[in-house]
């Protein structure tokens, strides 16, 4: 997962390219670079070093008039972090940047005999020799590029610069995302997503795979492998610079976190009519739902968690089989799906790798699948037969906020949907869920009320080794996503514990001091929970209670009780999320760490 970008235009083009990479940041930041012409320069130009995109500008001229170039942020994949492995990686006139992975390298390395023209330790480095080897022969950028491609088995958003062709930019991608814009006051700009050039247009296009793109200060050029013209689709962006910065806080992802209301107020909005959920603005129609025995839902990470939280509703409810599979596992097992089979698949930047390739598994068995993504026409989008957009607007963070609780929701309206288009829901019933979620937005605002004492509360989290989220049903697979919102960003050791499992065997790590989260908002297990609470508690641990309760003034049972306000059971999981994000966030700011940039992370996970 790393951010590309490249410009060639009017303007000076290492600030385009920083300014850029610096909002790509989010998808890998162990080390970053920049390639560029300049006048009167026979070679081309490299500034790259270890570090973020801060470290990158101090290594750069303080004066530069370049006006076409290519830059990179990393997230090592082949080869350690260090300044020798950052991209651009140039060999002999050709200078590239890549986001992907070159399954490959070796065989090609072997079969072009490049060895010896390699200095780091990259897949990609093996890409730029390849691509220099073919144009030492034909001295043609885009034949170059067909004859590398061919050779090529992996994923790959290049960037490449020819030293001959000063101006020009060639560009070519296959599965790893890349964008691009031609706008003919400014220049033409190629990036891995429209953050990187949206200061200056909101006009992009998704360049087709296996297109060649090529780029000059006139416009862009799209031809396919064999020659042919491509004519791309010309797509606006619905939000503004503003949704791509921090608007006055601190993180990205506390902004994130209070844009919830908001984002799912937008999102639920156009799929309701008459107080019924409504897909026909996104073209799924009711065949899509009807006769529908089973659904699978796919995903990673807290995507998944979210799908988890439909599966619920869809089993206890409906009364329909549900699984939920990891894509890593789903897309190399046997899946027991046919074409009375539902297939949702979930992903904020729908470009995950994992559940794109699940996605393609899914439908050689079902012509039912449909993706709920944040991110307009991704990959995860157009792979899709139905899709469904939640409109969080960009996420910039890595730890998921905004995009889980949109995922919940849309998850309930399509539970709805599917509850009614069977028969399992009556359209009252239907109609008083939907008002119930309509409402959740108002309940965040007041859990996020919370903010300060959360913030008070962490202080007692940030020297934990470990510490547990503990619940029942529901509760349990929130508790999943609150342990994961934690580690990630906080590095502690967090786990989520079926609280009635905790006795056979775990309790036995529970020790004084050692933080609890419990959740016990689903009434007909509460009691249930009480006394799984009272066990750990009973050994000292530092309990965090969330429950609708009013209060609850027992030390036998908690150290804090945050009490969310009262609404249906199953939709506890937006106030009790929003709790957890602000744990997580607080307790990472606690320990000085960015919550935005976790080490060893990045945002959208392209690479298997
Ligand atoms: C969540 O906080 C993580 N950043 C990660 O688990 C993420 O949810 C996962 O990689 C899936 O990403 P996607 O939604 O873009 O597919």
């Amino acid at each position: 997962m790393c951010g590309i970008i490249g410009y060639t235009g009017k303007l000076e083009v290492q600030n385009v390219l920083i300014n850029g990479l610096s909002r790509l940041e989010y998808r890998g930041y162990d080390s970053a670079g920049i390639a560029y012409f300049r006048e009167n320069q026979p070679h081309i130009s490299l500034r790259k070093t270890a570090g973020k995109v801060k470290d990158l500008r101090a290594v750069c001229d303080k004066v530069n008039p370049s006006t076409c170039g290519i830059g990179h942020t990393r997230w090592a994949t082949h080869g350690g972090v260090s300044t020798a492995n950052a991209h651009p990686h140039r060999v002999g006139k050709v200078a590239l940047i890549h986001n992907g992975i070159i399954e490959n390298y070796a065989a090609i390395t072997n079969k072009f005999n490049l060895a010896d023209e390699l200095q780091s330790e990259t897949d990609t480095e093996v890409g730029a020799a390849l691509l220099n080897h073919f144009y030492e022969e034909t001295h043609d950028p885009k034949e170059t590029i067909r004859k590398a491609v061919a050779e090529i088995k992996g994923s790959f958003a290049f960037g490449i610069l020819f030293e001959d062709h000063p101006g020009e930019i060639y560009a070519v991608r296959n599965v790893s995302p890349m964008v691009a814009s031609f706008d003919p006051k400014i220049g033409a700009f190629i990036a891995s997503d429209v953050t990187a050039f949206i200061e200056h247009t909101n006009r992009y296009f998704v360049v087709p795979e296996y297109t060649i793109a090529s780029l000059s200060p006139e416009g862009i050029a799209l031809e396919d492998l064999e020659g042919h013209p491509v004519t791309p689709e010309i797509m606006t962006v619905d939000w503004d610079l503003t949704a791509a910065e921090k608007d006055g806080y601190p993180h990205f992802m506390i902004k994130e976190i209070h844009e919830q209301p908001a984002a799912i107020t937008r999102t639920i909005t156009p799929r309701i009519k008459n107080d019924l959920p409504d897909f026909s603005g996104d073209q799924v129609p009711d065949d899509f739902f009807k006769g529908a025995e089973n659904v699978t839902i796919v995903a990673c990470g807290t995507a998944m968690y979210a799908g988890m939280v439909g599966a619920e509703f869809i089993q206890n409810h409906l009364r329909m089989p549900v699984t939920v599979s990891i894509a890593s596992e789903f897309r190399y097992s046997q899946p027991v799906i046919d074409k009375n089979s539902i297939v949702i698949v979930v992903s904020q930047s729908g470009e995950t790798i994992d559940t794109l390739e699940a996605l393609k598994l899914a439908k050689q068995y079902t012509d039912r699948t449909l993706s709920i993504v944040n991110v307009k026409e991704s990959s995860i989008a157009r792979e899709s037969h139905y899709v469904v957009y939640t409109h969080a607007g960009p996420e910039i963070a890595v730890a998921s906020t905004k995009a889980y609780t949109v995922q919940v929701a849309t998850m309930y309206l399509l539970g709805f949907k599917l509850g009614l288009v069977n028969g399992r829901l009556t359209e009252d019933e239907a109609k008083e869920r939907v008002q119930a979620l309509k409402a959740i937005p108002g309940h965040i605002e007041e859990v996020l009320q919370y903010e300060n004492q959360v913030k008070e509360l962490t202080s007692r989290m940030v020297n934990a080794q470990d510490a547990f989220y503990i619940g029942r049903g529901l509760d349990y697979r929130v508790a999943m996503e609150g342990a994961l919102k934690l580690k990630e960003i906080s590095y502690i050791h967090a786990e989520a514990y079926a609280a009635g499992e905790l006795k056979h065997g775990t309790i036995s790590l529970i020790e004084e001091g050692v933080p609890v989260i419990a959740i016990a908002n689903q009434q007909k297990v509460y009691e249930k929970v009480i006394s799984n609470i009272r066990e750990v508690k009973a050994r000292d641990a530092f309990v965090i209670l969330i429950s609708k309760d009013k209060e609850i003034n027992d030390p036998t049972v908690c150290n804090v009780h945050l009490s969310i306000p009262d609404v249906p059971d199953d939709l506890t999981v937006f106030e009790t999320a929003v709790i957890c994000q602000l744990i997580g966030y607080y307790t990472s700011v606690g320990k000085g760490l960015d919550p935005d940039q976790p080490r060893n992370l990045a945002k959208s996970v392209t690479v298997e």
